[in-house]
């Protein structure tokens, strides 16, 4: 007999299934719970709320394990490409060299955007944050490809799909170029993926751009540790928004606004920032963890702590060796890579963060990295958007295919009860 979970409420005894996935989960499917009670249940934060079942991603925040489709993110950072990652991502397999060549081939000649976007790109003041403006002209494209309006699965999804990673590089590197004053740069097909937006976002016309293979391979990694992170913040936005059968380019697109958050991808731009306000402070880190300690005090450790990973983040554990291997390769010293190993030092070591289990999440180091590879710190949420776009990718179109339900979660009103409307005059 399948296992249930029992509750008495009202005196009244009521069975609920349990679900479990295949890595032994359980959830108790209280989908009855109002019909059969009248009740609802509260959860601020979703703290404990499955939103759907899911076959991209597995998560162990106590083991600290995460897994795109089965596969380790530790493999697949050491020994996968960011394209095979996506296509992994989107269509559940690891691609055969044939479907591998043919994906990447589409996205190659995917890589122009439409010279009407660009119009609405030059309307942007230069000092536009470039989230604000990927997340506009994401959503604009919707304007540009209106066959993808559609309440069914639109046929030509596949398309909108290989447009969307295709492009996302290009007005990334758009954003870049203009806030310096420089001319954009188109792409250039013969490049990989990474080369390609490195060529776009550094490039001069005034002389030959080598792409520098060690910062494309670490771009190559950091973009893998980003693609997926099943249901957080960004990717319930994007499936909430696609639950009302919006487009994939407007679902995208708030997804986009949904990362730029500090508490979410936000934060790599804000601990750099941290750190170079240590830095300017005289570089001392016990003074910053006490700050981050004192509840009168609002400021918070930026790239510590997180929502599922209770133990270690597995993907700060790659970048921390990969920020070394970058800038000892690239011969960087950058003082703020010390602040912030005695900052994780200090913390690790100090019971506040011990109990609350705040751990140096996947943003802690990846800003430090960026920072080498030349990408000014208002891009680094930017970087962490074109690695996650395949992960939404993935999450819309399985919503779309398993028809899920509109998401509409319901509250328990506080407000002011029934009441006479009072005319102006007598207010
Ligand atoms: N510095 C100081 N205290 C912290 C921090 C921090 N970074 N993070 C959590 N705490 C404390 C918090 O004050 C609370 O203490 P108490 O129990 O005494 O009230 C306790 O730890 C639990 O925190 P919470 O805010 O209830 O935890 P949460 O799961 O709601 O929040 C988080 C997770 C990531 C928003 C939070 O840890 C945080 O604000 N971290 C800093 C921002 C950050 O690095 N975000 C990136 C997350 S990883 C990448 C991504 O998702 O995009």
């Amino acid at each position: 007999m399948a296992e249930t979970a029992k509750l008495i409420i009202d005196g009244k005894e009521l069975e609920f299934p349990i679900i479990e996935g295949t890595e032994n989960e359980k959830a108790i499917d209280i989908s009855k719970l109002r019909a059969e009670t009248g009740y609802i249940t509260i959860d601020p934060g979703y703290k404990n709320t499955g939103s759907t079942q899911s076959a991209i991603t597995y998560l162990d925040g106590e083991e600290g394990i995460l897994r795109y489709r089965g596969y380790s993110i530790e493999e697949l950072a050491d020994k996968a490409d960011f394209l095979g990652v996506s296509y992994l991502l989107i269509y559940g397999e690891l691609p055969t060299e044939e479907q591998y060549d043919d994906f990447v081939g589409k996205i190659t000649t995917h890589t122009m955007v439409n010279e009407d976007v660009r119009k609405i790109f030059d309307g942007f003041p230069v000092n536009a944050h470039p989230m604000g403006v990927m997340s506009s002209l994401v959503s604009a494209m919707s304007g540009f490809y209106p066959d993808s309006y559609n309440d069914k699965m639109p046929d030509n999804t596949d398309t909108h799909i290989i447009r969307l990673l295709a492009k996302l590089p290009t007005i990334a590197a758009w954003c870049l170029k203009n806030s310096k004053g420089h001319p954009l740069n188109y792409p250039k097909n013969k490049l990989d993926y990474c080369s390609n937006l490195l060529q776009m976002m550094f490039a001069m016309p005034v002389e030959d751009y080598e792409v520098n293979p060690v910062v494309a391979k670490a771009l190559n990694k950091l973009l893998i540790l980003h693609a997926e992170h099943e249901q957080n913040c960004s990717t319930s936005t994007v499936r909430l928004v696609g639950s009302s059968k919006a487009n994939i380019y407007s679902s995208i697109s708030a997804g986009i606004s949904a990362l730029w958050g500090p508490l979410h991808g936000g934060a790599n731009q804000e601990v750099i920032e941290m750190l170079e306000e240590i830095k300017a402070d005289g570089g001392d880190s016990q003074k910053y963890i006490d700050k981050a300690k004192d509840k009168n005090d609002p400021f918070r450790l930026m790239g510590f702590g997180h929502r599922v990973y209770k133990n270690f983040d597995p993907r700060a554990k790659i970048i921390k060796v990969a920020c070394d291997e970058v800038l000892e390769a690239l011969g960087i010293d950058d003082p703020v890579l010390d602040i912030a190993r005695q900052l994780e030092e200090a913390a690790l070591k100090d019971e506040y963060f011990v109990k609350r289990n705040l751990y140096p999440n996947v943003d802690f180091y990846s800003g430090i990295i960026y920072r080498a590879l030349g990408i000014p710190v208002n891009m680094f949420t930017v970087m962490f958007a074109i690695g996650r776009l395949p992960g939404w990718i993935a999450q819309w179109k399985e919503l779309r295919e398993n028809n899920e339900p509109i998401g509409r979660p319901r509250q328990i009103y506080t407000g002011a009860t029934a009441r006479e409307f009072v005319p102006i005059e007598k207010r």
